[in-house]
């Protein structure tokens, strides 16, 4: 099995970028002398990411079409995510078992859904201040100490955000100067690459390893890092490989920052869904700094770490609240007066009824978030025990969040190819591993977020498509990730 250590980083003719505006050559990639292997997907021409590498030269093409005035090439250079192609591909085929989708199968829970009424009721239907009304980002920091152990003071080190995707945004856009490095563990969730360069940053992506349970590797990171560096990303649980990295893993990866100078960016939606069980190795561990094992470690609690980090968080996730567009930015003061000038720009306040909404999400019963775990963690066997034995397939065990990433390269089909013959022939839909960056190549993931017979049966015909396309003569699994523990 291919071991690609780890580093690929925009490359760039420093001829030409000297020509051009920077968040149009932070686009630009090409081979640095660092170690390397992962092509960046973002600029890997090809179906699944557009054909960011090529748009630069489409500008002036698009310019001169006559159509219309010229577009930003700056836009035009950030990759539509792959993920999009695949829902619109799903759709054509309206029977198909869609294992696609990355959000809760429930919806809010009623007291949740109440309270926005109530708040609609009651008037608060105007502009909030730009960081959230003081009792949501009260709510958070009480929260925050509870469940994670990190005491965040209300008045100046939270913001309400719209979700984690523009609180990404706005972490990466108070900190990012144009041309500075972005460090991400890939495969990782879509819009990382992208965000980086809509701030006229250069993502650098480092790989994870299967044979170190996907998890984000301290060593790694410090090996990617140049005095460009300014930020590395840190998800976990991880979209799409459900690896959930150790408290200690956190602590070195805290060393390196710290040691180095640079950020660290968490993104930690998914942070109440880690499955500590008797069969993760070192469930300890995976205890947070308020000693819950279900919850996974943040960074930010690591001592000295608060001060350089930027925790980016959502409801969306914990609480089934996709559609509501609330979450919260947890960093220090200076981060987050100037996350909040650019909110302010973006879009003056958060929804208020969703930020009413999240006082009692964050307040209230919890046992509906013990309940999804729960479920998840049934439905995580149901993956578990359908690809048992393949001798085709096989997955590191997931962790955390509700994905599983599982490696098709014995079949002999590429990721892009298998999902759609997979859809074609047999009806089920997954994502294609390059979705994630390039070393999701060989990978696809599917998530176990919905019904549990439809899991079930997907899971048998991924199984039978795998193994009817399998030429033997490729060979047969030696090793399996799963079921066995992942190595450290
Ligand atoms: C790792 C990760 N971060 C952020 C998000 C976006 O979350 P939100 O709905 O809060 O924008 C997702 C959504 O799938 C995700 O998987």
């Amino acid at each position: 099995m291919q071991q690609q250590s780890v580093v690929s980083r925009p490359k760039s003719s420093e001829a030409s970028l000297s020509r051009m505006p920077v968040a149009f050559e932070s686009s630009l990639v090409v081979q640095s002398s660092a170690t390397v292997s992962e092509p960046k997907s973002a600029v890997t021409p090809g179906a699944s990411r557009g054909k960011a590498s090529g748009e630069a030269s489409d500008a002036p093409a698009a310019a001169a079409s006559g159509v219309n005035p010229p577009l930003s090439p700056a836009a035009l250079a950030i990759p539509r995510s792959g993920i999009r192609d695949v829902f619109d591909r799903v759709e054509q085929v309206p029977d198909a078992i869609s294992l696609t989708v990355g959000e809760p199968s429930a919806t809010a829970a009623p007291h949740i859904v109440e309270a926005a009424c109530e708040a609609a009721r009651a008037g608060h239907t105007r502009y909030t201040n730009v960081l959230g009304i003081p009792e949501y980002r009260r709510a958070v920091a009480e929260y925050s100490a509870r469940v994670k152990g990190i005491s965040y003071d209300p008045e100046c080190e939270i913001q309400a955000v719209d979700g984690a995707t523009i609180g990404l945004y706005l972490a990466l856009a108070a900190v990012v100067a144009p041309g500075d490095e972005v460090i991400i563990p890939s495969p990782y969730f879509t819009s990382y690459d992208a965000e980086v360069m809509l701030v006229g940053g250069r993502p650098v992506t480092v790989a994870l390893r299967p044979e170190n349970g996907m998890r984000i590797n301290a060593a790694d990171i410090e090996a990617a890092i140049t005095p460009r560096t300014r930020a590395v990303i840190i998800n976990s649980p991880g979209n799409p490989t459900g690896a959930v990295t150790s408290a200690a893993e956190m602590a070195r990866i805290a060393e390196v920052c710290t040691r180095r100078g640079i950020w660290a960016i968490a993104d930690e939606v998914y942070h109440p869904f880690v499955f500590a069980d008797d069969d993760m190795r070192d469930t300890d561990d995976v205890r947070n700094a308020a000693g819950k094992s279900a919850v996974a470690p943040s960074i930010a609690a690591v001592p000295g770490m608060k001060e350089r980090t930027i925790v980016v968080e959502s409801l969306s996730k914990t609480y089934a609240m996709t559609g509501w567009r609330i979450g919260y930015l947890l960093a220090p003061e200076n981060v987050i007066e100037q996350t909040g000038k650019i909110a302010e720009l973006m879009h003056s306040s958060v929804n208020s009824l969703s930020q009413y909404a999240g006082v009692a999400a964050l307040t209230g019963p919890q046992d509906h978030v013990a309940a999804m775990r729960e479920e998840y963690r049934a439905k995580r066997q149901i993956v578990l025990d359908g690809l048992s034995d393949c001798p085709v397939l096989r997955l590191v065990r997931p962790q955390g969040a509700f994905y599983a990433f599982v490696d098709v390269r014995l079949t002999g089909l590429d990721s892009d190819e298998f999902s759609r013959r997979l859809l074609d022939e047999e009806r089920v839909a997954v994502v294609p591993g390059e979705a994630f960056g390039g070393a999701g190549r060989g990978f696809v993931r599917l998530s176990y977020a919905g019904d549990a017979d439809d899991l079930r049966e997907g899971v048998a015909r991924l199984r039978a498509f795998a193994e009817r396309v399998w030429n033997p003569i490729t060979g047969r699994h030696s090793a399996s990730y799963h079921p066995v523990a992942v190595m450290a």
